[in-house]
């Protein structure tokens, strides 16, 4: 099902490709050109900036409330599967606490047998992993619902839908200091709180525990400020906010704290007014990067239509691309490495005839659900929510060569 990525010749001819008038062709009786100036660089430098010239950056909140918001990965700018730190993604209920890793702490307590105080050289010193793993949020993508009970946001762009973002965790197994502390029998949920004005807190099941990492390190360095500095807990898959940042405490009890955020939020309320609580799974979802809203083409001809696809339930097995409104599907190629829980980059050669265009992304886990169409999650869920949009994404190209939100 899965088609291998590789670029060979065969394939690159195989799929019609021709730049057209693009490029600037050399001409074998045209005198040699020269290849670009040189020019005299800059010394070292301790800690590295990126070029000036590349301006990629996060959709900052247009509204007045300053520690209540979010800013937006710039989906359409990335490659590959890695988010830079500074362009992931941001949610804070209470904006971005200054912490010195000197005095942070992690206490663990509750039913557990030796209720322990984790200073950060305690948790540096053991054991840890890394894992390239996704973190949405579950508001993602929310104004898709059209029920309106998210801020309305510009929602012409892949950055629209950039609530979400793919970084190399590094920290300590969050079994390993369960493995200290110890967990009573009676012990079934552990709430995990963070050390931000708000003490963001959220409940979850001991049955995830062994996938739970506490993390110190995001893509090689320290976590950033604003994605937890020094501490976060990460759960692989499950929605952004149990991803609790600026750890400082974790309760082991018999039940869930039913806290604010689990309760006036962080719920799905249903067509037939009944919610649904602790729906941590990010299901399967895929949206096309390029082309994406916002964006404009060269010309007719040939491009590779790209994007990114993820499931809270393990690896991405398959994406499809339509480039006719959803009339005919394509399997794309997945570019390796595909890792569970992570973004998985997909490519699809396609040349352009010039005329309009609708295309869309549909992406299949390893355990076979397929991501649905926008029709059949209204049809399901109705529209008194505003989490967990998991809906097919159209962008349609227009005949003037832009491509707008369809
Ligand atoms: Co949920």
């Amino acid at each position: 099902m899965r088609k291998d990525f590789r670029i060979t010749r065969r394939r690159w001819l195989g799929a019609g490709a021709a730049l057209g008038a693009g490029l600037t062709a050399c001409k074998n009786s045209a005198p040699v050109p020269e290849a670009g100036p040189s020019q005299l660089g800059k010394p070292v430098s301790a800690y590295g900036e990126r070029s000036p010239f590349e301006t990629a950056a996060r959709m900052l909140p247009d509204s007045h409330y300053l520690t209540e918001s979010d800013s937006f990965t710039p989906l359409q700018d990335s490659s590959g599967i890695l988010t830079p730190s500074a362009l992931h993604y941001e949610r804070h209920h209470a904006g971005v606490p200054q912490i010195d890793p000197a005095r942070h702490r992690l206490l663990i307590h509750g039913m557990v047998d030796r209720p322990l105080m984790f200073t950060m050289d305690d948790i540096r010193r053991l054991p840890s992993v890394s894992r390239i793993l996704f973190v949405e949020c579950s508001g993602n993508s929310g104004f898709e619902w059209g029920g309106g009970l998210l801020p309305d946001i510009p929602h012409n762009t892949a950055q629209s839908h950039g609530l979400v973002s793919c970084s190399e965790w590094t920290g300590v197994p969050l079994a390993v200091l369960l493995a200290e502390t110890g967990l009573q029998k009676q012990a079934k949920w552990l709430m995990a709180e963070g050390a931000d004005a708000c003490k963001m807190q959220r409940s979850l099941p001991v049955e995830k525990a062994d996938d739970m990492l506490v993390a110190w390190g995001q893509n090689g360095e320290a976590l950033r400020p604003e994605q937890g500095y020094p501490l976060r807990l990460i759960v692989p898959g499950w929605e952004g906010n149990v991803n609790i940042k600026w750890l400082r405490r974790i309760m082991a009890a018999d039940q869930p704290y039913m806290g604010r955020e689990e309760t006036s939020k962080y719920t799905d309320l249903m067509p037939d007014g009944t919610a649904r609580m602790f729906t941590f799974v990010m299901e399967a979802k895929s949206l096309i990067t390029f082309p994406s809203g916002g964006q404009k083409l060269a010309g007719p001809g040939f491009y590779e239509i790209t994007g990114l696809a993820w499931s809270g339930r393990g690896i991405i097995e398959r994406v499809e691309v339509s480039t006719d409104g959803g009339r005919n599907w394509r399997d794309t190629g997945l570019q390796e490495p595909r890792l569970p829980m992570a973004f998985t980059r997909f490519r699809l050669p396609w040349t352009w005839d010039g005329g309009e265009s609708v295309l869309q992304s549909r992406c299949t886990d390893e355990t076979g659900y397929v991501q649905p169409s926008r029709e059949a999650l209204l049809a399901l869920r109705g529209r008194n929510s505003g989490y967990h949009f998991n809906g097919i994404k159209a962008w349609k190209v227009m005949a003037d060569r832009s491509v707008v939100s369809a």
